[in-house]
């Protein structure tokens, strides 16, 4: 076998799960040369590769002689092993060996822990700002603040754990009333806003996206910025949104896939209050807690502060968000105006997580 100067490829071995794909993608992204090899093949991850070599059970005898030589022969000078069991044997099996062959990160098991105890350190931070958010209402425990944040980092979105902590506080204190959402993109806020929507029985959840690129892009922020919208695949953002949201209950949660003009049209005339075919959400018409986060441009904004605000109850919450925003001044300058003309309605504002929270003791006019 080639010595630790000569050997460059990594196997990875089981390549069988997420873990073994991620890395395989990541490493030849990164010009990193891989073999991938298995003992059990699942069909659907060895399906994608062509280049999947056979070893024989750990456990087999025929396994020593047949792993060292693939591993001569394909110059492996790494190993990457995302199954406990087998991490642990290949740890031991190349100190035995005294193989050139480093294995690479720590055991899925060792990395579960390490993740979980990262998760709640994470929440531990947290938490402060989440009951300094609540005041004297009760909120949430640490274990639910860190379930809130695992389940919302697996959705794609752009809402940074401060602003979801400042979430997880304020909504405790909103009146009952409809809780809505301007600008859903794949459902990371959203799906904080529905879980805590149902944890401190506000009531039911609109959620509203057009999924459309020309309502995306932000025409008033650098070129950059506007173009960044192209990479997108519309049809996959709706899907993924309703995938997201698949966890929570549906009952109490439906989607307006319109622009918010259009669908502030709809909520202010459907006596009905019902939007989705497949469930009935009854709204009452006034709105608990908004999220403004929408196309950011200043009229856009400007706007949807018009038409939503008029239906915000006496103690209901505003937020709105980017208020500081790195591409456009749109909702710093609207909140601005906000904070100026109604500071007489106002109970209490402050910026969390670049988002501006208001919340309103006399309804917004
Ligand atoms: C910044 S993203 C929302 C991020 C999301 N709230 C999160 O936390 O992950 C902005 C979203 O607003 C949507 N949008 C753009 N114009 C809109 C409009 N006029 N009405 C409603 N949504 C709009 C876009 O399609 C995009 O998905």
């Amino acid at each position: 076998m080639g010595d630790a100067q000569t050997a460059r490829a990594t196997l990875v071995f089981p390549a069988v799960n997420e873990a073994a794909e991620a890395y395989v993608t990541a490493a030849r992204a990164r010009g990193e040369e891989t073999i991938c090899a298995a003992s059990v093949t699942d069909g659907e991850i060895a399906g994608v590769r062509d280049d999947l070599h056979r070893l024989p059970p750990i456990y087999d005898e025929q396994f020593s002689e047949t792993f060292l030589a693939l591993a001569a022969a394909q110059s492996v000078g790494r190993l990457f092993c995302p199954v406990a069991s087998v991490h642990d044997f290949m740890a031991r099996f190349i100190d035995s060996q005294n193989l050139a062959i480093e294995l690479i990160g720590q055991s899925p098991i060792r990395q579960q822990v390490e993740q979980h105890r990262r998760l709640m350190a994470r929440a531990r931070r947290l938490l402060p700002l989440v009951e300094h958010c609540a005041g004297p209402v009760p909120c949430l425990s640490l274990l639910e603040v860190a379930g809130i944040l695992r389940q919302a980092s697996q959705i794609y979105g752009e809402s940074n754990d401060d602003k979801l902590a400042a979430m997880m506080g304020i909504m405790a204190s909103a009146p009952p009333g409809d809780v809505i959402e301007i600008g859903a993109l794949m459902g990371r806020s959203a799906f904080v806003l529905l879980y805590l929507a149902w944890r401190y029985r506000v009531g039911p959840v609109l959620t509203i996206d057009p999924w459309r690129a020309d309502n995306a892009v932000q025409r008033r922020s650098p070129q950059a910025l506007q173009t960044l919208v192209d990479e997108w695949d519309f049809e996959v953002m709706r899907e993924g949104f309703f995938v997201n949201m698949v966890p929570l209950r549906a009952d109490d949660h439906s989607h307006l896939r319109l622009p918010s003009e259009e669908a502030f049209a709809v909520y202010a005339q459907d006596s009905a209050r019902t939007y989705s075919a497949s469930s009935k959400v009854a709204y009452s018409g006034q709105i608990a807690a908004i999220h403004i986060d929408g196309n950011h441009d200043h009229d856009l904004v400007g706007k949807d502060c018009r038409l939503w605000l008029g239906r915000m109850l006496p103690g209901s919450w505003l937020i709105l968000d980017d208020y500081i925003w790195a591409h456009g001044d749109g909702p710093y300058r609207v909140g601005n105006d906000l904070l100026r003309e109604q500071g007489k309605r106002i109970a209490r504002a402050f910026v969390c997580g670049k988002a501006l929270f208001v919340q309103w003791q006399h309804e917004p006019r």
